[in-house]
C-alpha cells in the first residue's frame, strides 16, 4: 500500500520537475514534496504501523526515492543555470582577437600651442625668451615701470597682494624690467607667461590669463619698428590680413602709447560678447618706451629709445579659434580640450 503511494508521488514529483519553467517552479516541488511537512514526511508518518521487515523495506524505499528526486531537482536547478550562462556568454561576448582600441593621443592646449608658434616665430627673428616669476616684486610690478605707489595707474589693474607685500604679477611688463637688466642696450626680446588679476569673471575677464610681451631697446627706434613687429606677429597667427586701428591709449611706461585694436574675428565686426558689442578687440596696447623706465632699467635715454607691446595671449588664441567665452579656456573641460 505504502508502497504503490510512494512510487505514484515519485513518478508525479518528476513529471512536475521536468516540466518546472523556472528555479522558483523547482523550489516549489521542493518545499511540496521533500519539505518538513512535505509528501514524503507524510507518509514517513505512516511508518509506525508498519511490521518491522515492512518498516525496513519501506524505509529504504523512501530514502532511495529521497535522493532519487534531489539529484533530479539538482540536475535540473544546474541545467537552469546552465542556460542563463549560456545565454550570458551569447551576449557578452568579446573578440580578443581585435586590436586594442589604444590610448587617445594628447594634445597641447591652445594656449601653450600659439605660445610656441609665436616663441619660434620671434626666436627666428633673433629675439630673446625670457621668463620671469609670477609671484613679483612690487617694484618690478609697478614702480620700475613708472608707476609709482600714489599713482592712479595702480588702480587699473585690480591686484593680488600676498602677505609678504609681494604680488601676483598683474603683466608681463615686470619682465621687461628684469630684460633690461639681464641684456642691457642694444636688446630685443619677448615674454609669455601667466598673470592675474582680482576681477570678475564673465564671458570676456578671467582672474588669470596669458600676455606676451615685447621689447626692443636700440639707436633711432621708432613705432615704424613697432608696427611691424606686431604686423608680422599678427599675420604670422591668422595667416591672413586682420583689419586692425591704432587709436591713442595710456600707460605709464610708455610715451606715446596706443592700443592696437583688430577687427573681431569671431563676428567679423558686426559685435558679440567677445568684443562687447564693439566689432573690435583691444589686443596690442604698445608704445615708445617711457624715458623713466630705461633710466630705472639702468639705460640712458639719451642714447637709447625702445618700443614696447603687452600681446593678450589669451584673447588672441580666442580670436584664432573663434572661443567666444574666456572660460573654456582654464576650465578643463575635456569636451572643449578634445578640440585641439
Ligand atoms: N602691461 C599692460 C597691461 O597689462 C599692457 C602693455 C601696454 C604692455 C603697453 C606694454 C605696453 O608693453 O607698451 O595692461
Amino acid at each position: 500500500m505504502l508502497e504503490s503511494q510512494l512510487q505514484a508521488l515519485a513518478a508525479s514529483a518528476q513529471q512536475r520537475i521536468d516540466a518546472a519553467a523556472s528555479p522558483d517552479a523547482l523550489e516549489a516541488v521542493r518545499v511540496e514534496v521533500l519539505g518538513r511537512k512535505g509528501a514524503l514526511a507524510e507518509v514517513s508518518k505512516g511508518m509506525g504501523k508498519l511490521t518491522p521487515t515492512d518498516r525496513v523495506r519501506i524505509g529504504k524505499l523512501l530514502n532511495s526515492t529521497k535522493t532519487t528526486l534531489e539529484s533530479a531537482l539538482d540536475a535540473r536547478l544546474k541545467s537552469f543555470a546552465d542556460a542563463a550562462l549560456a545565454a550570458r556568454l551569447d551576449a557578452e561576448w568579446l573578440d580578443v582577437t581585435l586590436p586594442a582600441p589604444g590610448t587617445r593621443p594628447g594634445a597641447l592646449h591652445p594656449l601653450t600651442r600659439i605660445q610656441q608658434e609665436l616663441e619660434d616665430l620671434f626666436t627666428s627673428m633673433g629675439v630673446a625668451v625670457l621668463d620671469g616669476p609670477e609671484v613679483e616684486s612690487e617694484y618690478n610690478n609697478f614702480d620700475a615701470l613708472n608707476i609709482p605707489p600714489d599713482h592712479p595707474a595702480r588702480d587699473m589693474q585690480d591686484t593680488f597682494w600676498l602677505s609678504s607685500g609681494q604680488c601676483l604679477r598683474t603683466h608681463t611688463s615686470p619682465v621687461q624690467v628684469r630684460g633690461m637688466a639681464k641684456l642691457g642696450p642694444p636688446l630685443l626680446m619677448i615674454a609669455p607667461g601667466r598673470v592675474f588679476r582680482n576681477e570678475e569673471v564673465d564671458a570676456s575677464h578671467e582672474h588669470t590669463f596669458y600676455q606676451l610681451e615685447g621689447m626692443m631697446v636700440d639707436r633711432n627706434v621708432s613705432i615704424a619698428h613697432m608696427l611691424y613687429f606686431m604686423r608680422t606677429l599678427l599675420k604670422h597667427i591668422f595667416n591672413r590680413e586682420v583689419t586692425v586701428r591704432l587709436r591713442p591709449g595710456y600707460f605709464p611706461f610708455v610715451e606715446p602709447g596706443f592700443e592696437l585694436d583688430i577687427q573681431c574675428l569671431i563676428c567679423n565686426g558686426s559685435g558679440c560678447p567677445v568684443c562687447k558689442q564693439s566689432g573690435w578687440v583691444e589686443l596690442l596696447p604698445c608704445g615708445l618706451v617711457h624715458p623713466n623706465v630705461l633710466r630705472m632699467g639702468g639705460i640712458d635715454p639719451d642714447r637709447w629709445g625702445g618700443f614696447a607691446f603687452g600681446l593678450g595671449l589669451t584673447r588672441l588664441v580666442m580670436m584664432r579659434y573663434g572661443i567666444d567665452d574666456i572660460r573654456w579656456l582654464q576650465s578643463g573641460d575635456l569636451r572643449f580640450l578634445r578640440q585641439f
